[in-house]
C-alpha cells in the first residue's frame, strides 16, 4: 500500500479517558488527560507532526469526529477504550475515512480480562501499540511518522 507521508494526525481518546489520573490508577497510571496531551504534543513537534486532540465518551461523537477531521486529517492515533471490545461501528468509521490508524492502550489488554482481549478495531488498524502506559501513544506517533 503507498501511504502519503504522515504529517497530520488526527488523536481520539474514546469513553473514560477523560478520568485519567484518578481512574484505577493501577491499570492506567497516574498520569492525567491534560498530563498525557502534553507528551503527545511534545513528540509530536520532535516528529514534525500536526496533530488535533480530541477526547469523547459517546461511540458516535468519535465516528462523527472521524468524519470531520477525514479530509485534514492524513492519519488517526486513536485509544478507543472500551469500544475496542465490540464497536463495529468505530471499526467501520475507520475503515470507511480510510486513513492508516494505530491502536493505542495503556494498559495490556493481551493480559487483562477475556473480553479485552479481543479488538474488533485491530484489523483495520496499520499498527497496535498496548501496555506501555503513556508511551504507547508515543510510540503509536512514532509509526506513523515512519510510514510511507
Ligand atoms: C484501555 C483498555 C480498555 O480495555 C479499557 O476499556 C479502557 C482503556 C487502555 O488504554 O488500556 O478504557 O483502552
Amino acid at each position: 500500500m503507498t501511504v502519503r507521508r504522515v504529517r497530520r494526525v488526527l488523536v481520539l481518546h474514546g469513553p473514560n479517558l477523560n478520568l485519567l489520573g484518578e481512574r484505577e490508577p493501577a491499570a492506567y497510571g497516574t498520569t492525567t488527560l491534560a498530563g498525557l496531551n502534553a507528551l503527545i504534543r511534545r513528540e509530536a513537534r520532535r516528529l514534525g507532526l500536526t496533530v488535533r486532540v480530541f477526547q469523547d465518551n459517546g461511540e458516535g461523537r468519535l465516528i462523527d469526529l472521524l468524519h470531520r477531521h477525514r479530509r485534514w486529517a492524513d492519519a488517526v492515533l486513536i485509544n478507543p477504550g472500551a469500544y475496542t471490545h465490540y464497536s463495529y461501528a468505530l471499526r467501520d468509521a475507520l475503515a470507511a475515512v480510510g486513513k492508516p490508524a494505530v491502536e493505542v492502550h495503556l494498559s495490556d489488554i493481551r493480559r487483562r480480562e477475556a473480553w479485552r482481549r479481543v479488538s474488533v478495531i485491530k484489523p483495520v488498524c496499520a499498527g497496535q501499540v498496548v501496555g506501555k502506559g503513556t508511551a504507547s501513544y508515543l510510540e503509536g506517533l512514532r509509526l506513523l511518522a515512519a510510514l510511507r
